[in-house]
């Protein structure tokens, strides 16, 4: 991987939802990279589920999906938790981006995991859960600042702020701290 400038960032949203609070964190987090920082949602909603038999001839969205995680400097998954556990739609898109296995395009391309729940829990199993999928996949994963994101249906004001001083300065840690650690794994 080289370093661009700005660094480019492909966030994985784990809800298909159209008004997703998920999505809107991610929108909220990329507000607040500087410049050296870009993230670009790439969807997940049209990669089919993931089954080995369809390897011989990938559709076109796996491929698609699969080139444009190659070209990302790194990873951001943010999650929401489906009974304590991550949606299958972010599961099946690590799964598709895993194969072929000597092709994988997680290994070594760092990574961050944030949770978001209307709850009060933040959607820690399901962030825990998609850390596990990581560590199998070798992707490189921020271990802190964790970010388990309470409250998500009210994380915002009506011009795309946050509300809460405290979460938006864990977002800015949060982000801060991934761009440190997407450098450490890019070519100067
Ligand atoms: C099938 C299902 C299971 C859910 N399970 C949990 C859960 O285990 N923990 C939790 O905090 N919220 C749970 N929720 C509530 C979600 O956190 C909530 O719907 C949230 O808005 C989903 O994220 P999104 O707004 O990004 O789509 C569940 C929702 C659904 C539809």
């Amino acid at each position: 991987m080289s370093a661009r400038n700005p660094l480019d960032v492909a966030a994985i949203v784990g809800s298909l939802r159209r008004e997703s609070y998920t999505r809107r964190l991610v929108e909220g987090l990329a507000r607040l990279t500087g410049d050296s920082m870009r993230i670009e949602i790439v969807e997940i909603r049209e990669l089919g589920l993931y089954n080995q038999d369809d390897e011989e001839f990938p559709s076109p969205a796996w491929v698609a999906f699969r080139s444009r995680i190659k070209r990302a400097d790194g990873v951001l998954f943010a999650t929401p938790e489906y009974n304590r556990s991550m949606p299958a739609c972010i599961k099946n898109a690590v799964d598709v981006g895993s194969r072929p296995r000597t092709e994988s395009v997680w290994k070594g391309r760092p990574a961050a995991v944030i949770s978001a729940s209307p709850g009060t829990l933040g959607g820690f199993g399901a962030n825990h859960q998609l850390r596990q999928a990581l560590v199998g996949v070798g992707a490189p994963t921020m271990q802190a600042p964790e970010a388990y994101i309470s409250g998500s249906n009210a994380l915002f004001d009506a011009g795309g702020e946050f509300v809460n001083a405290a979460t938006r300065e864990l977002c800015e840690r949060f982000v801060r701290s991934f761009e440190t650690w997407v450098r450490q794994f890019a070519d100067p």
